[in-house]
């Protein structure tokens, strides 16, 4: 069996902090056992799973997606090549559903430079594709903030 990594040394060879280590393990996304003087010790397998987590943030995933999506491997087993490519096309589809809605968000935002009505009915902003009319009539983007 190959020798286990202390806090440190995965922390060094991951670039991820150790207190985020301890919380990522709290989350279930890594694992660790104790040695006999009670310090975490972890399989070198770890640093797969740390790189997962890291390359799913970059596309967008929050934390509990990534348990989900762990959580949904065989036996938990840290992410497989093949994982990482079923995984990876899956989450391209977020990623261009991401683009689009920035392009969006840069059209409106063309209407406002240069505005400043900051208007909640009429900015695209604020109230796109004039959703707020769908819900009736008043202040409906405020009152749903204070709700
Ligand atoms: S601030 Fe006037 S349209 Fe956005």
């Amino acid at each position: 069996m190959s020798r286990q990594l202390t806090i440190g040394e995965v922390a060094e060879r991951s670039g991820i902090a150790a207190t985020a280590l301890r919380y990522y393990e709290t989350r279930g996304l890594i694992a660790s056992d104790r040695a006999g003087s009670g310090h975490r010790r972890y399989p070198r397998s770890v640093l797969r799973r740390l790189a997962f987590i890291v390359f799913a943030q970059r596309v967008g995933l929050t934390l509990r997606e990534i348990e989900e999506t762990l959580a949904s491997l065989p036996g938990d087993r840290t992410p497989t090549r093949a994982d990482w490519s079923t995984l990876s096309a899956r989450w391209r589809t977020r990623v261009d559903e991401e683009i689009a809605q920035l392009e969006r968000l840069k059209s409106a935002m063309t209407d406002c430079i240069g505005c400043g009505c900051l208007s909640l009915d009429r900015c695209a902003l604020a109230n796109p594709d004039d959703r707020a009319a769908a819900a009736g009539p008043g202040p409906i983007v405020l009152r749903d903030a204070r709700a």
